[in-house]
């Protein structure tokens, strides 16, 4: 008989919320979706769960970990006070606790969550990544010449495609320092401008912590989609259905040639350890024509909504959801955090 463990729950609420507060009616919302499929197959696992909410402090979670004593803590932190560039730091408090947690580490989210330092350290390995430049917010915005048209300008430390539309890839001087202004005012971070990548749009689900296991790759198709529109993920292409339905936008698994395949597991395992990420990750990546594999993003702690592509790919691969949920707590228990 397995060890029935205490699991605490951490995920963001929208306000701060007393530890003893029902989120009943919250999880019976599409966006909690994630945390009550995971909750589910906690308990299916034959673990007690109980849950706490964070907004923009951390006392609900001491006191909450004071009373209830978990053994692992599950860690579905996203950000904190609307920020999601301060995600690792609830990551580097619990790490405080020396409580089991899943997922990734402060360090790997760290160099992740901002798309500027996990190129250069990909790119001093000389893992192909795109040419990019930072303009932080207040300096002057000047293109640098090397960068060349056409320019897709992302905020520099969001997820989901926050901050992504049509408007995003621009190819004019006025265009680009408009784009770089909108994500300084709208979303009060430093802009990242990219060499546009033109390709297919793949995602790859890794599970472990030394040893890794690699999920078969996903592909978003963007079957409708005029050439001249926009075949890349936006935000609408992700999350709108009357959207995706219009411009067939589908994600299914990728058929890739066997070689291609092959670099493909190869490289995300390279990634997954250069960018010290344990846990679970989902990389983005694009496949140009000419089949040059091109790092676009790491995510630790992907979404774990069972009908998205980390779970959905982890099931192609022999995991179902409740095996899925079970080998991220072993994995937390696993993991020696220096
Ligand atoms: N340099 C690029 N070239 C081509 N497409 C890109 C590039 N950067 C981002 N994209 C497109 O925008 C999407 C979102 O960008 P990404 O950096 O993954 O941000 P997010 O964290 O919001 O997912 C990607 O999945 C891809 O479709
Ligand atoms: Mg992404």
């Amino acid at each position: 008989m397995p060890k029935r463990e205490k699991v605490l729950l951490v995920f963001d609420s929208a306000g701060t919320k007393a530890i003893d507060h029902d989120y009943k009616d919250e999880l019976k919302t599409e966006e909690w979706q994630a945390e009550s499929d995971v909750i589910r197959a906690i308990k299916r696992l034959g673990h007690e769960c109980e849950m706490v909410g964070l907004h923009d402090d951390t006392e609900p979670l001491r006191q909450k970990l004071a009373e209830y004593q978990p053994d692992i803590i599950f860690n579905m932190v996203e950000a904190f006070a609307n920020l999601s560039s301060a995600e690792q730091k609830i990551t580097s408090y619990l790490e405080l606790q020396g409580i089991p947690f899943t997922g990734c580490g402060s360090v790997g989210i760290t160099l992740c969550k901002n798309k500027g330092i996990s190129k250069k350290i990909l790119g001093y390995h000389r893992i192909r990544v795109p040419a990019f430049a930072v303009f932080p917010v207040g300096r002057a915005i000047k293109r640098p010449a090397r960068l060349n048209f056409p320019i897709l300008v992302k905020p520099l430390e969001e997820e989901a495609s926050y901050g992504i539309s049509a408007l995003s890839l621009v190819d004019t001087e006025k265009d680009f320092t408009e784009r770089v202004q909108f994500v300084h005012e709208k979303f009060k971070q430093a802009a990242i401008a990219e060499e546009y990548i033109d390709g297919r749009e793949l995602y790859v689900g890794l599970m472990g912590n030394q040893r890794l296991q690699v999920f078969p790759p996903t592909e978003m198709m963007f079957k409708e989609m005029p050439e001249d529109g926009p075949r890349f993920a936006t935000f609408k292409a992700k999350w709108d259905w009357d959207y995706r339905e219009r411009w067939g936008i589908e994600n299914d698994f990728a058929k890739l040639e066997p070689e291609v395949a092959r670099q493909i597991e190869k490289l995300c395992k390279r990634i997954y350890h250069l960018l010290l990420i344990d846990g679970y990750a989902r990389l983005d990546l694009r496949l140009t024509p000419q089949n040059e594999i091109v790092f676009i993003e790491a995510n630790p702690n992907p979404a774990l909504t069972a009908y998205e592509d980390f779970a959905l790919a982890a099931a192609k691969a022999g995991l179902n959801y409740t095996r899925l949920i079970d080998r991220i707590l072993k994995l937390a228990k696993a993991t020696v955090r220096s």
